[in-house]
């Protein structure tokens, strides 16, 4: 071996690659790039496959902060947080024909979609527009520390509100 590398070196005392070096390290690089890639691949085949999505049960916050006869929209959570002389309930805010957010307005006392038009009442009902159900009651109930609680992954039956 080191006659070989010394008989090598004589050869070529510039230190260039000769034809046999050269298509050596071609191929090692390409086992390297090939070795890297499989990798990469086996990771994230054997990484998890989940969705991280926020937790869809929302604190709405204390009963008093919503005045009486009162429609609040949160937009962040996309529900509608609604205080009648019966009690509260939740209603989801995302329209039921493509999934607009919906808002409430107050000089109509109506809930209106932007996008094609759809109108609810406050309970939800649909009163005129291309929306194919009404909008959702969502559960809803009071926390052990007096907080107004949605689970927005649980619709109910209508007309089920939380007396305070
Ligand atoms: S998305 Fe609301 S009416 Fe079309």
């Amino acid at each position: 071996m080191a006659d070989e590398a010394e008989k090598e070196k004589h050869e070529d005392p510039e230190g260039t690659l000769n034809r046999r070096q050269f298509f050596v390290r071609v191929g090692l690089g390409s086992l390297a790039v090939a070795g890297a890639g499989t990798a990469v691949f086996a990771y994230q085949f054997l990484s998890p496959n989940v969705l991280y999505e926020p937790s869809p049960t929302v604190n709405a916050g204390k009963p008093e902060s919503y005045p009486p006869d009162s429609v609040t929209l949160d937009p962040a959570t996309g529900i509608f947080v609604v205080r009648e002389t019966q009690g509260f309930y939740a209603l989801s805010a995302v329209c039921t024909h493509l999934g607009c957010l919906t808002a409430w307005k107050p000089e109509l006392g109506t809930i209106a979609c932007p996008c094609h038009g759809s109108k609810f009442k406050p309970d939800g009902t649909k009163i005129a527009g291309p929306a194919p159900r009404p909008l959702p009651w969502l559960r809803m109930w009071l926390s052990d520390d007096g907080d107004l609680m949605v689970d927005r992954s649980s619709p109910i039956a209508a007309r089920q509100f939380v007396r305070i």
